[in-house]
């Protein structure tokens, strides 16, 4: 295809510069938002008298039609073409002839893409946070059947203190209720027409800027024409977002990738969301889990790609800046991927519920509340934490737990000690008393879930 600015130029670019320099092969998918910020523009250039109306309803339907013929596969996007931008104004000026030559006027590629850019990331980062919501919303319904499913909490991956699956689930409740909330900041900043910047330094057409801007639903044109086409940092914030969207569901899929070993077995995975090994027929592997465990990383790249990119470069427009698109688009298709993978996988798990039981009865996750025990008879903290220590190591040597250890052993340690004892000290005990607000009692964990069903209200479905 002639190029556009052959005009200066006395010989036709090399095969290999063109197929360096084209992005269509990864800009092609922006088609729908660069034809709509074309209509703005041109019905803003008539309005505003800079083209004839005549011209402006010719580009209108010219351009909506090649929409349509996208859609539909009628028209395909030529691979050789320089990017969409091109692509779309050179097939508009082939059907409608010279005013096709007019919608360029007062705009230069420079502010095209970057409103494309900012047009397709708002789409996606609403497909993004309805995915996030409805992860939210499984793990709610798994929390509310598992708020008295007594599992041991960790801390160095050791047996800490008991909690339930419930209080587990619903910390990434918060985690994810907290992204989702990024996501919708990072789309209201973002939310700024650039169009009017053109190349950088604006123009001496008597453009309207404001009338774009509320044409493509933005809150307003950006204030600065330079700022307008240089800068990228809305694609950086959303990558970020992504990137701890990625970093929530990598932590995640690693306690299922733990949880569905046979040294824990707290859950089971649905064979549909599970494969197998080519060797070893007993297998039944958390491949998903590890998936997205990798794909963190990649997005994590990303967002390292789009830093980078920008860190060096002078205003206002350079073309490393097209690197922008690979990077932001990769981590926006991963993240779908994951979110649409990994909900149905949890919410299709068997949980080991007795399995999770017989692990919290065992590692003294309730060593703590046998030194709160003596507390409450009077004891300094400190003076209860050792003599609980010690009763530790003598169940450890002996082989028994602390609800095993007979009463005259723990007198032994400390005549404080009464049969009342073994009560305080039971998982059920020690789950029940505590009450603290966030903390794992059914009861703090209910009023945890209302909260968060509260949260989610006004969020996208
Ligand atoms: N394909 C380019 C990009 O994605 C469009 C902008 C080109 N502008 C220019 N002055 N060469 O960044």
């Amino acid at each position: 295809m002639a190029k556009m600015w052959a005009g200066r130029f006395s010989k036709e670019v090399d095969e290999t510069v063109n197929a360096f320099n084209s992005s269509i092969a990864f800009d092609g998918r922006m088609y729908a938002q660069d034809i709509r910020g074309s209509i703005a523009h041109a019905t803003m250039l008539a309005k505003c008298g800079i083209i004839s109306q005549e011209d402006c309803d010719k580009i209108l339907s010219g351009l909506k039609n090649i929409c349509a013929d996208i859609e539909s596969g009628a028209l395909e996007l030529d691979p050789t073409a320089e990017d969409i931008h091109m692509f779309v104004e050179a097939e508009l000026t082939k059907r409608i002839g010279d005013a096709g030559k007019r919608l360029h006027t007062s705009r230069s590629r420079n502010d095209q893409v970057a409103v494309d850019v900012r047009l397709t990331l708002r789409d996606e980062i609403k497909e993004i946070e309805t995915l996030t919501v409805s992860l939210v919303k499984t793990l709610i319904r798994l929390a509310e059947d598992h708020t008295r499913t007594i599992m041991p909490g960790y801390t160095h991956l050791q047996r800490a203190q008991p909690v339930t699956l419930a209080h587990h689930l619903m910390a990434y409740v918060w985690m994810l209720l907290r992204d989702i909330d990024r996501l919708r900041d990072t789309a209201k900043r973002m939310n700024y027409c650039p169009l009017g910047a053109c190349a950088l330094a604006g123009t001496t057409y008597p453009i309207d800027r404001k009338m774009t801007a509320s044409l493509l639903d933005f809150d307003a044109p950006v204030p600065n024409s330079l700022d307008a086409v240089s800068d990228r940092d809305f694609c950086v914030e959303l990558a970020n977002t992504i990137s701890l969207i990625m970093v929530h569901l990598s932590r995640f899929s690693e306690e299922v990738i733990l949880w569905c070993s046979w040294e824990f077995k707290f859950i089971e995975l649905d064979d549909a969301y599970a494969t197998g090994s080519s060797i070893m027929p007993q297998k039944k592997n958390p491949d998903v889990t590890e998936l997205i465990r990798g794909k963190t990383g990649r997005v994590i790249g990303d967002l390292t790609t789009l830093l980078t990119m920008l860190k060096g470069i002078p205003l206002a427009y350079n073309k490393d800046m097209q690197e922008d698109k690979e990077a932001i688009f990769d981590a926006i298709d991963q993240v779908k991927l994951c979110l649409r993978t990994f909900d149905p996988m949890i919410a299709t798990m068997r949980v080991n519920k007795e399995n999770m039981r017989a692990a919290a009865a065992k590692g003294f996750i309730n060593a703590t509340d046998c030194a709160d025990y003596l507390v409450k008879k009077g004891l300094p903290f400190r003076d209860a934490y050792k003599i609980t220590g010690t009763l530790v190591a003598r169940c450890i040597s002996e082989g028994q737990t602390l609800e095993t250890l007979p009463l005259d052993a723990y007198r032994e340690a400390c005549d404080a000690f009464a049969e009342d004892v073994y009560e305080a000290i039971s998982l059920e005990t020690c789950l029940s008393g505590r009450i603290s607000e966030g903390g794992p009692s059914p009861d703090a964990v209910a009023q945890q879930i209302a909260l968060a069903k509260d949260a989610l209200k006004g969020f996208l479905a």
